[in-house]
């Protein structure tokens, strides 16, 4: 845990330089509730809009009686858990209650590091980063709990690293959020809320999403990293067309210093979701795209090999995966319980999967299923085009010139189904 407050900023730095570069590195947001704090407003609270927009841990210290309905932190657990505020209780109990509260937080960090391990996606990486390099638009495709915001994540902290101004916005946070807010958001993490402010203050009363989209420029040379985009094409919440076509022209301006970099994560297409739902015409229509699959064996043999798994039981490991990051995370908690035959940990895994499989099965289709169950029971596919798509999504594997249905888990499965 690093302490930090605004004193610390450097005479003659700017100061909201200096508070957004904290806001950005800052893991897990405590936020003492008190009435004075909630006074202000959450959307005067210089980056807490921008950090509960992130998608990042807020947790809500009841020190003195105050009312959260009705704001961003409603909903959020808070700490203590139960009982009177902190201010309300005798001096010991005070004492204690916050020793318990610095206990949590600092489990919550120790998680959230080990949370950060990252292996592999070696191709997908370099993709991301040229792209960001080109000023190129990209999506991240990929199934359902196949490492979308792992690699999203991962992005983050590469292009902060390199000083890069980047956003991470969770869509599914966004919900009930104008693109008001989101411009609020990106302008906070940036450093430019006062700019932002000002421009729409200067607009209307009541800035709405036209405004919102007339300030968009001010946000340029930055880079939006949307988690989740599905979302953004579910609802109406005010992301209209509009506000779409402004974002795409600032992507394609020819100064690359000008430019808004879009990276999204989702399990479709956001273009065809677009089309489909009407929404917008033609955002992200170029938009590059990197298919975030299994991870390969050498991944898996770095990610086991961490844990000091040994090189034998990392390929069993590989053979009953076929590289899904979810599973084996799985087997990396069950690697102590030993003594269970090979025959039982894959029926043991196979259960836990169960619903995510079935989740994975209803989004193929015919021709996807078709090409599976065929190459599960050993016959030859010549569906050139379902065989690519399947290989993308990480559901068959290529080895040797030899498809197979990717991890003997999954195998299971689809003979079964
Ligand atoms: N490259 C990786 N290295 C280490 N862990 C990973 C990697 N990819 C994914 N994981 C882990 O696998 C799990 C699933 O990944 P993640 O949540 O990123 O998937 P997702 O595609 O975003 O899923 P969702 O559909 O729920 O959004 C997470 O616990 C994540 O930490
Ligand atoms: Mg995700």
């Amino acid at each position: 845990m690093a302490v930090w407050y605004e004193g610390l900023i450097p005479a003659g730095a700017s100061r909201p330089g200096g508070l957004a570069a904290e806001w950005a590195r800052a893991e897990v947001v405590v936020v003492l509730a008190s009435p004075d704090f909630m006074a202000r407003g959450l959307d005067d609270a210089p980056g807490l809009c921008g950090a509960i927009a992130a998608g990042k841990l807020v947790v809500p210290v009841r020190v003195r009686p105050s009312d959260l309905s009705d704001t961003r932190l409603a909903g959020l657990q808070a700490l203590p858990r139960t009982g009177p505020e902190l201010r309300r209780r005798s001096e010991d109990n005070r004492e204690s209650a916050w020793m318990e509260i610095a206990t949590e937080v600092k489990s919550l960090a120790a998680r959230m590091r080990a949370e950060a391990i990252f292996v592999g996606r070696e191709a997908e990486r370099e993709e991301i980063l040229r792209a960001v390099d080109r000023g190129q638009a990209t999506q991240l495709l990929g199934l359902p709990k196949m490492g979308k915001t792992a690699l999203l994540r991962w992005a983050e902290r590469t292009l902060r690293t390199l000083g890069k101004p980047v956003v991470f916005l969770n869509a599914r946070g966004l919900e009930g959020c104008s693109a008001i807010h989101v411009v609020r958001a990106v302008a906070e993490t940036i450093g430019k809320s006062r700019e932002v402010n000002a421009a729409l203050r200067g607009r209307s009363a009541l800035p709405g999403i036209r405004e919102a989209a007339e300030v968009l420029p001010l946000l340029a040379a930055s880079c939006w990293l949307v988690d989740d985009a599905d979302a953004l094409a579910t609802y109406g919440h005010g992301f209209d067309k509009v506000f779409f076509d402004v974002l795409r022209s600032l992507g394609q301006v020819q100064d690359l210093n000008q430019r808004v970099v879009w990276i999204s994560a989702s399990e479709t297409d956001m273009y065809g979701r677009f089309h489909a739902t009407g929404l917008t015409s033609q955002f992200l229509n170029s938009a590059s795209k990197v298919h975030v699959g299994r991870l390969t064996k050498g991944d898996v043999l770095d990610w086991l090999g961490r844990f000091g798994v040994k090189e034998e039981s990392a390929l069993a490991a590989w053979d009953l995966t076929g590289g899904c990051p979810q599973a084996l995370e799985w087997v990396i908690e069950h690697r102590g319980n030993g003594g269970k035959d090979d025959d039982a940990i894959a029926e043991m895994l196979g259960t836990w999967m169960r619903p995510l499989f079935e989740g994975w099965w209803r989004t193929l289709g015919a021709d996807d299923k078709r090409c599976l169950k065929a190459l599960g029971g050993g016959t030859l596919v010549k569906d050139d085009a379902a065989i690519q798509s399947l290989l993308d999504r990480g559901l068959l594997l290529e080895q040797k010139n030899t498809l197979t249905v990717a991890g003997a888990v999954w195998g299971r499965f689809v003979q079964g189904v």
